[in-house]
């Protein structure tokens, strides 16, 4: 598989601000995420690799280490649960356990219709309106279990 050029084109400006070229992975594979489906497939690990000249496992073992990065395809809605501590302090467990129980999943998991994926995210800089989820890369700040059924009603 080979990049998109787009993204290329993105990273040969991107690995300029590192003084090598293999510091900018991380932020690549976070485009890679965002770009190619949700996830950071092996084949997008390999591409990955070619690219910052690496060997697979060494991608692999920068992807798999951080919790942010999805190494399966995500359901059709990514519910982004902020689990530290200012949202922790303002209900973020039972929030997430709510969110789980609603939409038939556990955190880092898929429901078995493929519909919603559940994540446990650091801090997503909103604090001063926890507890929050980022639902398909939108923020909802000073959630409610009512609120999130409002939300997750919503959905198709
Ligand atoms: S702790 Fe949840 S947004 Fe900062």
């Amino acid at each position: 598989m080979a990049l998109p050029a787009k993204l290329i084109q993105e990273f040969d400006e991107l690995v300029t601000h590192y003084p090598e070229k293999r510091a900018g992975l991380i932020p690549a594979l976070h485009r890679c995420q965002e770009e190619l489906g949700g996830w950071v497939s092996p084949d997008t690990m390999e591409a990955l690799a070619e690219y910052f000249g690496l060997e697979p496992v060494e991608v692999y073992g920068v992807a798999s280490f951080y919790p942010m990065f999805r190494l399966t395809p995500p359901g059709k809605h990514v519910i982004s649960v902020c689990h530290n501590i200012s949202c922790e302090l303002r209900g973020a467990t039972e929030l997430m356990e709510h969110v789980c129980k609603k939409t038939g999943t556990k955190p880092y998991g898929t429901s078995a219709d493929g519909k919603f994926t559940v994540w446990p995210v650091e801090c997503q800089g909103a604090c001063a309106n926890a507890p929050m989820i980022d639902l398909d890369g939108v923020y909802h700040e000073d959630l409610t279990t009512e609120k999130v059924d409002k939300l997750l009603g919503g959905l198709a």
